[in-house]
């Protein structure tokens, strides 16, 4: 290797792991020289190698700059899935996901954790050790079956953001949005009744609807624009959809958000077949750059939309505060509330509100999404670099997950079985359909600090998926 590209791959490395950002100005040439002990046209020459790779660029008399990282060509394909309501399967896969999340010797690249070290949430350990002290044994005293009043205010107030009118009566708290999403589906549905889903579609939704004996009719879903409407609108003239559940803002996994005027559409779609919608929002706070997207919720003027989302993926998901806005549906919500988890536990919610009303949680807000963003163009700068030529890579505008399709060869949950020997784990895709589509696919999550290890653990996965590729081929070629 030359001097130059020994320097300009250290420039790269910094790039990268965000040493220098997007918009930085780098150090002038004078300063490289002197850094690396190169003359003026090695270090003119490696800064020329990352602008022809367009990582940097030269602004006249003001010197160089980071770029932002291109778009990726290449999105994951529109799904296909089975044209017919089916039993949802995976659970097996579910539970192997969920045990893996407290295994320390693993490197857990799949899991749908955010970033818990953020200076930005101290001041919630805080307030939580305040509340003991005040609270004397009150905060262990049952709380009201709808929450907490100063939480459901305050989740009101926040509402207003995605377009959302509600009275803190409206909504209801619950343990985790995992229980708004049992809840809502307890209240609309009986045993045997056909559910529309996005597809793919959250695991954790699909595991209800199995639990619950309901079927999933997975509709196609483009990775740009979300649920294909025109699809759903030929399911529900031809089976007896009892509820559509989307995660429509910043999905799990797929990354996309609606545009406003389809999450309109589908509003309408819904009222002229009389059907309820289960809007999961839980991503939705998450907006790389504000204003963040409207709820479908926002135009339901007829209380059919049940809006499920909670503090799990902007706060932390061991706190458990999740909500319920039910619409028409309360009372019934409500009785389904009281025979699910009876009232929610009462200290996370009243610690939640107080983060929230003292201007906390936006602030925390502000600087997660930063890193996110940021950590959303290097974690696919490596995908990029190591997986398998032509992957498809997901965009998304908010959260901290990524989608990624990989040749039709490689079979993530025998990747996975290859990476358990290399103590890492990601989320294989087959965990995102009813029957086990979607093998060639898995989910990384950007949200942890990106370190070398993360860049070798992402190299890794990508080497044994490209390994997977080339044994299928040469099988083909014998
Ligand atoms: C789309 C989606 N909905 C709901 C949940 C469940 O959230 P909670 O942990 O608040 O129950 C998750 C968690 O992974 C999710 O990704």
């Amino acid at each position: 290797m030359t001097r130059y590209e020994e320097v300009a791959g250290t420039v790269r490395e910094r790039i990268e792991h965000g040493i220098y950002r997007v918009g930085d100005r780098l150090p002038s040439i004078r300063a490289v020289c002197q850094e690396f002990g190169v003359s003026i046209s090695t270090a003119q020459e490696a800064y020329r190698q990352l602008m022809d790779a367009a990582l940097i660029d030269s602004r006249p008399k003001s010197g160089y700059f980071v770029l932002p990282s291109r778009v990726p060509s290449v999105l994951p394909s529109v799904s296909r899935p089975a044209q017919c309501p089916l039993d949802v399967s995976q659970w097996d896969q579910v539970l192997e996901l969920v045990a893996t999340q407290h295994d320390d010797s693993r490197l857990l690249l799949g899991r749908g954790v955010p970033n818990l070290a953020y200076e930005t949430l101290k001041p919630l350990s805080k307030i939580l050790a305040g509340l003991h002290r005040k609270n004397d044994l009150n905060g262990f005293n049952y709380d009201k079956l709808s929450g907490s009043p100063e939480l459901r205010q305050q989740i009101a107030r926040l509402a207003i953001t995605s377009g959302c009118l509600l009275h803190p009566d409206d909504i209801m708290i619950t343990t985790g949005c995992q229980e708004a999403l049992a809840i809502s589906l307890r209240t609309l549905t009986q045993p045997g009744d056909v559910v529309a889903v996005d597809s793919p579609s959250f695991y954790g939704t699909m595991q209800i609807l199995k639990a619950s004996g309901l079927k999933a009719l997975e509709i196609p879903t483009d990775p740009q624009t979300g649920i294909s409407l025109e699809a759903l609108e030929m399911a529900l003239e031809q089976w007896p959809i009892r509820a559509i559940q989307v995660t429509p803002t910043y999905n799990n996994p797929l990354g996309y958000t609606m545009p406003e005027a389809r999450k309109q559409a589908l509003f309408q779609l819904a009222q002229r077949f009389d059907v309820a919608i289960i809007e999961d929002d839980i991503y939705g706070d998450l907006a790389y750059t504000l204003p963040r997207p409207r709820t479908i919720k926002s135009f339901d003027d007829d209380g059919r939309v049940l809006l499920c989302s909670g503090f799990s993926k902007t706060v932390g998901p061991g706190l458990r505060v999740g909500w319920l806005a039910p619409g028409c549906y309360r009372d019934k919500a409500l009785h389904m509330k009281y025979v699910s988890t009876g009232a929610s536990a009462t200290l996370p919610q009243l610690a939640v509100a107080e983060f929230v009303a003292k201007g906390h949680y936006e602030r925390h807000l502000r600087y997660t999404t930063r890193q996110y963003q940021r950590q959303r163009d290097i974690m696919i700068s490596w995908v990029q670099r190591y997986f398998p030529k032509g992957a498809g890579i997901s965009y998304p505008q908010g959260s901290f997950l990524l989608w990624v399709e990989l040749p039709a060869a490689v079979d993530c949950v025998r990747l996975n079985e290859r990476l358990a020997q290399r103590a890492i784990h990601v989320a294989p895709g087959s965990l995102f359909s009813a029957s086990g589509k979607f093998h060639q696919c898995l989910r990384l999550n950007y949200a942890f600090t990106l370190t070398p290890e993360i860049e070798k653990a992402v190299r890794t996965v990508g080497e044994l998926a490209t390994e997977m590729t080339e044994e299928v081929q040469a099988a083909g070629v014998e």
